[in-house]
C-alpha cells in the first residue's frame, strides 16, 4: 500500500494536466478491468464488467486524479514568477514551500515584505527559480505552466504525509478496491475523475456518460484535531467517514444508512462528517441528468491544500474495507 500511495502523490498533475498521473494510474490498473477508456475531458474511465451487464445501472466510484497547483501568469525582469491558484488556494500555507515546474525545474515559493501578515495574498507572492533574468527563467517556464509542491511522500508510524493526499488517497482507495473486486452483478465503473479543484468538472462529465445508478466519491475531508481548530467531530485515525453533508450534496439517507448498517455489521470503524465548506465528485455526479444518487466515503486529512497533508493508514484501510463490502451487497436501490 505504501509503494502505491508513494508514487501516486509524488507523480505531478495539476487541473486539466492530469497527463502524468493518469499514465501513472493506468499502469496499475491495466490489468484489472475489462475496458479502460480517456474521455475529452481527461477522466480514467475503467470498467469491471458485471454479471448482469446492462440489465441494471452501474455503480459508478469515482476520485479525482487532479492536484492543486500556481499557474504561472508573469515573469518578471529578474526572472522571480508571478502566479494564479488553480484550486482553493490559502497564501498562508504556502511561504517556505518547495514547487516543481513541468520542465522539472524547482524553486522555493516567498512574499514580498509585510508589515501585517493576515494580509498576505497570491499577488503578493513569487516563486524564486534561482535565476537572475526574465531571459533565463524562460529557459525553465512558459506563461501557463503550473507548478506543483515538490514533497516526498514519508510515512510516520499509523501517519502518512505527502502532498496531494487531496486525492490521491482516493485513487489509491480505487485502485485497491478493484485490486480484490470479484464479480458483482452490476457494472462497476472506476473513475479516476479530472478537474475537481477547479469545480467538480470531469466528475459531471463522466458520470452523465456512464449514467450510474449510484455514484460514490471518495476524497479527503478535513479534521478538527490539531490544537485550537475550528471544531469538528472527524478526526484521524477513527475510522473512515460518511458523508452526511458538504457544500455540494446532502447524502440521501439511503445511501448513508446503508452504509452506517455495512460498516456496522462488518464492524469497521467509522465516524459521521458534516464538512461546513468545500464539496466532492459525490456533489457534481448527484446533480447529473435527471440526479443521480451519491454518497461519499472521506479520508479524515490534516492540513488539506497544503504542500504537506496527512492522513492516517487505518482509515485507509476502513475505506477500502468499506467499499469492499458495499459493492460485493448486490445493493438495491431504484434505476
Ligand atoms: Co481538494
Ligand atoms: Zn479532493
Amino acid at each position: 500500500m505504501e509503494q502505491l500511495i508513494k508514487k501516486l502523490t509524488e507523480a505531478y498533475g495539476p487541473s486539466g494536466r492530469e497527463e502524468q498521473i493518469r499514465e501513472v494510474i493506468r499502469e496499475e490498473i491495466s490489468d484489472l478491468a475489462d475496458e479502460i477508456r480517456v474521455d475529452y475531458l481527461g477522466n480514467l474511465i475503467a470498467l469491471k464488467k458485471g454479471t448482469a451487464s446492462g440489465k441494471k445501472k452501474p455503480i459508478m466510484l469515482a476520485a479525482h486524479m487532479d492536484e492543486i497547483g500556481l499557474m504561472i501568469t508573469h515573469i518578471e525582469e529578474k526572472g522571480f514568477l508571478r502566479f494564479t491558484g488553480v484550486g482553493g488556494i490559502a497564501p498562508s500555507r504556502l511561504t517556505g514551500a518547495r514547487m516543481i515546474l513541468p520542465s522539472g525545474r524547482k524553486g522555493l515559493i516567498y512574499h514580498e515584505p509585510l508589515k501585517d501578515s493576515s494580509k498576505l495574498t497570491l499577488e503578493k507572492m513569487y516563486l524564486d527559480i534561482g535565476v537572475e533574468t526574465e531571459e533565463e527563467a524562460r529557459e525553465f517556464v512558459t506563461i501557463g505552466d503550473i507548478a506543483v509542491a515538490d514533497e516526498p511522500f514519508i510515512v510516520l508510524g499509523n501517519r502518512f504525509l505527502a502532498k496531494a493526499l487531496d486525492d490521491r488517497i482516493g485513487c489509491a482507495i480505487l485502485i485497491l478496491v478493484l485490486q480484490q473486486m470479484e464479480k458483482t452483478s452490476r457494472d462497476l465503473y472506476f473513475v479516476f475523475t479530472s478537474q475537481e479543484e477547479v469545480g467538480l468538472r470531469g466528475a459531471r462529465t463522466s458520470a452523465f456518460g456512464i449514467d450510474p445508478g449510484l455514484g460514490l466519491a471518495v476524497d479527503v475531508t478535513m479534521a478538527g484535531d490539531t490544537p485550537e481548530v475550528k471544531k469538528m467531530d472527524v478526526k484521524l485515525g477513527a475510522g473512515a467517514a460518511i458523508k452526511v453533508k458538504d457544500s455540494s450534496l446532502i447524502t440521501s439517507p439511503l445511501i448513508r444508512d446503508k452504509m452506517i448498517e455495512i460498516a456496522e455489521n462488518e464492524k469497521i470503524p467509522y465516524q459521521l462528517e458534516v464538512l461546513p465548506r468545500g464539496g466532492t465528485d459525490a456533489g457534481g455526479i448527484s446533480l447529473t441528468r435527471e440526479g443521480v444518487l451519491a454518497g461519499c466515503v472521506s479520508i479524515p486529512c490534516r492540513y488539506v491544500h497544503s504542500p504537506g497533508e496527512m492522513v492516517d493508514r487505518r482509515d485507509v484501510e476502513g475505506a477500502v474495507k468499506l467499499l469492499e463490502k458495499m459493492l460485493q451487497q448486490d445493493l438495491e436501490f431504484p434505476g
